[in-house]
């Protein structure tokens, strides 16, 4: 599997923060191999930056990490749907409920999740934390999504 990361970052793209959450990514997803990025809060080089991971290195599932709050620079889901063909709600519904059980500002993140062709596009929250207890809630679900996705079916009478 190939596994994309876009940190979406104003201070990060200008080398005036260090990317914890891109890391934290990293070493929570195990993959074969890994493309990662930096880019501001700008719809444009989210959106441009999902489709080149996908349609042109080939990534499986992309990560975006930040902007998914009510900022006014924070404009993730909307880049991010802009250029997914579907949404897949259950995913980022869950990482909310979930999450608000540890934070109740976690119902703030308007993160996206769907897919683009075969692979999926996932939206977490900024913070390395948040990072981490989002994809310990999602990560489960991701082999059955792509599953989907490449063969068009899938033994769904499991967990
Ligand atoms: N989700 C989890 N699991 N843990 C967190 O600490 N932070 C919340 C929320 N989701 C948080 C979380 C907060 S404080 C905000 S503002 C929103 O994510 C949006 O964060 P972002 O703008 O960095 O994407």
């Amino acid at each position: 599997m190939k596994v994309g990361i876009i940190t979406v970052s104003d201070k990060g793209s200008k080398g005036q923060r260090e990317d914890l959450s891109g890391k934290t990514i990293k070493e929570t997803v195990k993959a074969d191999s890994y493309e990662y990025v930096i880019v501001p809060d700008e719809i444009g080089d989210i959106s441009n930056t999902i489709i080149e991971f996908i349609d042109k290195r080939g990534c499986n599932v992309v990560f975006t990490t930040g902007g998914t709050g009510l900022s006014p620079r924070d404009v993730t889901p909307e880049a991010t749907r802009q250029v997914i063909d579907r949404e897949i709600p259950g995913i980022t519904e869950a990482m909310r409920l979930e999450s608000y059980k540890i934070k109740k500002a976690a119902l703030l993140s308007r993160a996206v999740a769907g897919h683009r062709g075969k692979s999926l596009v996932i939206n977490l929250p900024g913070s390395p934390k948040a990072v981490k207890e989002c994809l310990e809630i999602i990560l489960p679900v991701i082999p059955h999504a792509l599953e989907v996705l490449t063969k068009g079916s899938a033994e769904c009478g499991g967990n």
